[in-house]
């Protein structure tokens, strides 16, 4: 089917709109073979080997992903790499460059990554620096002309939802010659496509929105062009091993037909949450870049489109005691870590991230999810006010 001229709502729905070849099935059939057969003369029927390379299940969910992040790039969709989990498609970033590459990366960001950095950049030889990316000049300061190669940005950054403009960081790397490589996670393709900001990478935990439901552990590599380092993060995931197996690959594809749905609906209620409790008694702030007074208010409305996203954090007035005591009391979000599936989910961050943690105390991190918006609010009104009764 011609895709040229459909929404992307429209490609997500129909899941690229092609019916299997062989029974005309509109659903698509998973195939979980590891191998594939040699023909007498050394070829291979469509050139595939071996699972871990190549698996037809896992590329129909990356042309669904290319399709969604990539539909506005003038030369077709950007190039997708599934991978077994968010982490290993990011890792697959790092590991793809140099020893002696200076990176720089957001200081508010997912805490895995910031953790995989500290632990294992040094050994590979990398530089990494933080750096605020919301404050351009401190962005400009860090470039080492010559020497950085990657700028890694979070936005809305975990779990303070900062916002970085992607137009002006970009714009700042491409003239030093830095490649900028986008989490696109919290924003999804339906809020953000940062390609079109001029982005060179996104990558993506797939675990969250894109599958949406909780059960598959997977990520993402795009790029916008197929150049050789895109090359060679293909080639750590095939050399590594880092791809995600086939049934993984065809549940995302599932979670991704009710993404635009799920996501608009989690963001209208993340705002409808964070307006009615952004002045609560009980609360010292609500981090959430649809408000107004939200920092980077101004820039997440340019740059993201038809919604803030569904994740939001609150800062408990009575301190690191009282988030605990709203975090036992609710009964109606969900206590568990992750972010982006149908049921909301409430969490102390600095008690997931560790003692290292740079997060505040007082933190409790809210993914919404699709239930009824009366519910979650009803649910947090009475765990805050029990909370401050304790
Ligand atoms: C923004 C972001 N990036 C990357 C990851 C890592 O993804 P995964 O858990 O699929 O490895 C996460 C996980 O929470 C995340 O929130």
């Amino acid at each position: 089917m011609d895709q040229q001229g459909l929404a992307p709502e429209t490609l997500a729905a129909q899941g690229l709109g092609e019916a299997d070849p062989v029974s005309g099935g509109l659903a698509p059939v998973i195939n979980l073979s590891t191998n594939y057969e040699q023909q007498p003369d050394g070829s291979y029927r469509q050139g595939r080997v071996y699972t871990r390379a190549d698996n037809p299940t896992s590329e129909h969910a990356e042309q669904l992903l290319a399709a969604l992040e990539g539909g506005a790039l003038g030369d077709g969709p950007c190039a997708c790499a599934l991978f077994g989990s968010g982490m290993a498609a990011a890792t697959a970033v790092f590991q793809s460059l140099l020893p002696g590459d200076h990176v720089l990366v957001s200081r508010v960001l997912y805490w895995g990554v910031r953790k995989w950095l500290a632990e294992f950049a040094l050994t590979w030889g990398l530089d990494v620096e933080f750096t605020d990316t919301a404050d351009l000049d401190a962005v400009a300061a860090a470039i080492r002309p010559g020497r950085t190669r990657l700028l890694w940005v979070e936005t809305p950054a975990n779990p303070m939802w900062e916002i970085t403009d992607l137009a002006a960081v970009c714009g700042l790397a491409h003239a030093a010659g830095v490649r900028v490589a986008v989490d696109n996670t919290v924003a999804t393709p339906v809020l953000t496509r940062p390609f079109e900001f001029g982005a060179d990478l996104v990558i993506h935990s797939a675990s969250k929105y894109l599958n949406g439901h909780g059960d598959v552990l997977a990520g993402a590599v795009l790029a916008a062009r197929r150049d050789p380092f895109w090359e060679r993060i293909r080639s750590w995931r095939r050399n590594a091993g880092a791809m995600p197996g086939a049934f993984e690959a065809w549940l995302l594809q599932r979670g991704i037909r009710t993404l635009f749905l799920r996501v608009h609906r989690a963001s209208q209620t993340a705002l409808d949450i964070a307006t009615r409790f952004q002045r609560h008694p009980a609360l010292a702030a609500v981090l959430y870049p649809g408000l107004p007074d939200h920092p980077g208010h101004e820039i997440a409305a340019r740059q993201m489109r038809g919604g803030f996203g569904g994740m939001l954090s609150v800062r408990v007035a009575g301190g690191a005691g009282a988030a605990r005591d709203v975090l036992a009391a609710v009964r109606v979000f969900k206590r568990a870590t992750s972010l982006g599936g149908v049921e909301s989910l409430i969490e102390h961050r600095r008690g997931s991230e560790g003692p290292s943690s740079p997060v505040p105390d007082d933190l409790l991190r809210l993914s919404i999810g699709i239930e009824a918006p009366g519910d979650l609010i009803a649910d947090l009104e009475a765990a805050l006010d029990q909370g401050r009764l304790q």
